[in-house]
Parts: structure tokens; C-alpha cells; sequence
């Protein structure tokens, strides 16, 4: 996920009302675990199990906050991803990247690395072909922010994190850091 801030995790099930089930906002995944490092599956029936899983992602990902999340990221290995760059939410399944253009440094962050931001140069304009939710062919394509998120979303389907796209430099200061100051331990002094 690439957040915009600095997340909150937690879990917490919404109330059922009537017999429609409730979304459910679900523990966000974070680095080392072993499910962030694992390539996905992909999807093969677009059934209610998927919109169901489709809805709990955009119900996390907007309560993170954040601008995509991908299944691994609450421990399901499916290639799945969901996104809202500001013009609506849409969801990817079994995406892959058919051409990209140009080059664009950026600020990046991740909700399975909360809270660390680095410098990432990654290719500007992407182009993505998948399907939706009914299993229709779409292609998601755009410059900036979209071609960065469809880059790091379908990074985290082939169980790549943001550190990986680091320089080996700045990957080893980055380990060395995450060692020192483990994910989910307040700072030390
Ligand atoms: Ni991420």
C-alpha cells in the first residue's frame, strides 16, 4: 500500500444489519512477514468470495488511510489489488504491466513499512491490462501517482516491498534501521 500517512492499524468488525454481510477492516500486514515476501496466485473464479474480499480491501485501505492496498497485505496471496488516487476507487485483478515510459523520482511509502518514507525512482507513465470484478478485461493506465501505484501494488502481488526498489546502499541503511527500530515498538531515545 502506499499511504498518505502515517497509518493506524487495528481490527474492528462493523455491525450486520440485516442478513447483508459487514465489510470488515482488517489488520494490515507488516514487513518482515513472510506473506509480504510471497509471489500471489492468481484469481480464477470471480465469485461473491472476491467481491466480498474486494470490499473489505477498499473498506481497510480507506480506513488506513491510504491510496491502494493489495491482498497480501491482510495475508491473502491472491492477485488482487484496490485503488483511489483522488478520482474514485478501482480494483485489478491478475494485472500485469504491458508498457511503461519515462522516469519519476518520488516520496514513497507503504502501509507494511508504516511510518518510513524513502526517495524511489520508478517509471513514470504505466500501463496496466487486468480484469475487474466480473472478470471483463480493463486496462488502467496514467503518469505520476497512477503509474506509481499500479508499480508498487502489482510489486506487492509478486511479494516485492518498496525496500527492494532502493538503492543497495539505501537498502542496507534502511534494514540496519527496521533492525534497530522494529515496526510496532515505540522509538527509542
Ligand atoms: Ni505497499
Amino acid at each position: 500500500m502506499i499511504c498518505a500517512t502515517t497509518s493506524q492499524q487495528g481490527e474492528c468488525c462493523l455491525p450486520t444489519s440485516g442478513n447483508v454481510p459487514a465489510m470488515a477492516i482488517f489488520p494490515i500486514r507488516t514487513f518482515p512477514d513472510p506473506v509480504l515476501s510471497m509471489a500471489s496466485s492468481p484469481v480464477a473464479d470471480f465469485d461473491s468470495d472476491l467481491r466480498r474480499l474486494v470490499d473489505d480491501m477498499l473498506e481497510t485501505m480507506y480506513a488506513a488511510p491510504g491510496v491502494g492496498l493489495a491482498a497480501p497485505q491482510i495475508g491473502i496471496p491472491k492477485r488482487v489489488f484496490v485503488a483511489d488516487i483522488g478520482e474514485g476507487p478501482f480494483v485489478m485483478v491478475n494485472p500485469e504491466i504491458v508498457e511503461t515510459s519515462g522516469s519519476w523520482k518520488y516520496e514513497e511509502g507503504c502501509l507494511s513499512v508504516p511510518g518510513r518514507y524513502w526517495s524511489i525512482k520508478r517509471r513514470d507513465h504505466v500501463t496496466a491490462v487486468g480484469r475487474d470484478i466480473d472478470g471483463e478485461t480493463v486496462v488502467h493506465e496514467g503518469d505520476e501517482l497512477m503509474g506509481r501505484v499500479l508499480q508498487h501494488e502489482i510489486d506487492h502481488l509478486d511479494g516485492i516491498l518498496l525496500l527492494e526498489r532502493l538503492s543497495n546502499r539505501a537498502r542496507k541503511a534502511a534494514l540496519a534501521d527496521l533492525r534497530d527500530d522494529p515496526l510496532g515498538q515505540p522509538r527509542r531515545m
